[in-house]
């Protein structure tokens, strides 16, 4: 079906008696329902916004479309959680009410100040000639539940110079002054950073674009997020229309970071390297926070724009990537499971097999939701490796390949095929012997996390209800797979 202007620019207010219960019934029928990540109940989920502690407690909001599987009036729907392991559902935060957001509330920051969560959003408005109008604006989350917007954006739009592809603000606090930083696009159609400055979270100045030694690096820069690691500072954005370029760059959009510093003015980050964030087929647009005992914790949306997905037949789309923590080791980004998801294990099975020039199924240990850490040693094989979600024509493969000296990620069997105009295998340069990974496996995803969190395969994938097995294999000599498994709660 295609979506006219008029189904897809509707706030949840505007439903019909049972359209959305009857989407709901729809929904809950779908073989790709995931067990413990983040997801839609209907519509299309994007981007994590306002992402923090607050008040006891993590405030999440995700980018939401009720009414189906595309990309239409965005909501922000809110969640909150004591372990960022466990979510409740708090419903609609924020929905179109002013004329200046009449064409959905897009993504930004929660900050907060003074026992408030501040959340800065982009008011995104289409006039009669359908030309888009961004504006930045804010809605105050008091201790008590209550939201309240402020009635008129407190930046009206983008400077001269500038289209108004100009939106997700990230504010933070650095020195006696409030900055913000808003992803934007150059008339000439490069993207680029916006710095604002205020002293009260009301008032805003625009001071200049940010300058780095990133001039012209895709078109549009989306939803940047910035903090403090080790001592370090960390720009993340999500820059579209870069190339690819060996195994980097390899999906529609991406998302990376930069680690570098930030002068004095606020008006130039003095950086080296883009350092891509994740190496599998769906990520974008990620957040972060810290929590209380100072841990920076991530949460991508695990999906892409402008890409189809096979659940949206069902009445829905996307789901957030599970948290994550990071960390700086040589000057890279490390992401490692977050730990507090080691409370929700349960029940434990272990086995350790030497395969040789062969494929073995597993007899007792299926392809089911949970947590799986596999080790592969290759002895003499020239590959090895684990394939879940096992059927007839289907799997999913980890392959770890001594000879060309690379590990990948392989979806090419994984089920109904998603984006495959932009390839089907994942790789990244490998030299060891031995790989370590730990996986979070669900109904329709798989996360990857390499080594001590080198490198996170992050990606969606869709197979029967009964490809459920694993199975194990070594090409040409042996290799040793160890394999433990936990359920979730
Ligand atoms: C990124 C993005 C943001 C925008 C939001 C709209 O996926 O395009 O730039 O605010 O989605 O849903």
């Amino acid at each position: 079906m295609s979506w006219s202007n008029e189904q897809r620019y509707r706030a949840i207010t505007d439903a019909k008696d049972g359209e959305l219960s009857a989407l709901e019934a729809k929904v809950t029928k779908s073989i790709w329902r995931q067990t413990y990540h983040i997801q839609p109940n209907y519509g299309l989920l994007n981007d994590p916004n306002g992402f923090c502690y607050y008040n006891g407690k993590y405030h999440l909001f995700y980018q939401w479309f009720p009414f189906g599987a595309v990309h239409g009036m965005k909501h922000w729907y809110h969640l909150t959680s004591a372990d960022l392991v466990d979510w409740q559902e708090e419903g609609v935060a924020l929905m179109p009410e002013f004329p200046h957001e009449s064409h959905g509330i897009f993504s930004g920051t929660g900050f907060v100040e003074e026992e408030q969560l501040y959340l800065f959003y982009t008011g995104n408005h289409r006039n009669e000639t359908w030309q888009r109008r961004s504006s930045q604006c804010l809605a105050i989350l008091s201790s008590d539940g209550k939201i309240e917007k402020v009635t008129e954006p407190v930046i009206s739009g983008p400077p001269k110079q500038y289209t108004h592809n100009f939106r997700d603000p990230k504010v933070f606090k650095k020195g006696n002054h409030y900055y913000m930083l808003v992803g934007a696009q150059r008339e000439a159609l490069e993207g680029c950073l916006l710095v604002y400055v205020s002293d009260d979270l009301k008032s805003w100045k625009f001071k200049q674009e940010l300058k780095t030694n990133h001039e012209s690096f895709g078109f549009m820069w989306e939803c940047p997020d910035y903090f403090s690691l080790q001592g370090q500072e960390v720009l993340l954005v999500s820059p579209q229309g870069l190339k690819a370029k060996g195994n980097d760059f390899q999906n529609i959009y991406h998302s990376g970071v930069f680690i570098g510093e930030f002068d004095e003015q606020m008006v130039s980050f003095d950086t080296h390297a883009f350092q891509e964030l994740d190496k599998g087929f769906d990520f974008y647009a990620p957040q972060t926070t810290q929590t209380p005992d100072g841990r920076q914790i991530l949460i991508g949306w695990m999906g892409l724009p402008d890409t189809d997905y096979p659940s949206d037949k069902d009445g829905w789309a996307n789901c957030l990537t599970t948290p994550r923590e990071l960390s700086i080791k040589n000057g890279r980004i490390q992401q490692q499971p977050l730990q507090e998801l080691k409370q929700k294990r349960v029940k434990t099975k272990h086995q350790q097999v030497r395969v040789a020039s062969s494929r073995e199924r597993l007899k007792t240990i299926f392809s089911e939701a949970g947590e799986y850490q596999v080790t592969i040693k290759v002895e003499d094989a020239k590959k090895a490796g684990i394939a879940f979600s096992v059927g007839e024509n289907e799997e999913t493969v980890c392959l770890l390949d001594r000879e060309s000296k690379y590990f990948s990620l392989d979806r090419t069997q994984s089920g109904i095929p998603v984006a495959t105009d932009f390839g089907t295998v994942r790789k990244m340069i490998y030299q060891q012997p031995t790989i370590q990974l730990t996986i979070f496996l669900d109904q329709s995803s798989i996360e990857v996390f390499v080594n001590d969190g080198e490198a996170v395969f992050s990606s969606r994938i869709f197979p029967k209800e009964d490809s459920r097995f694993i199975e194990l294999f070594a090409e040409n000599g042996t290799a040793q797979i160890d394999i433990t498994q936990w359920s979730y709660e």
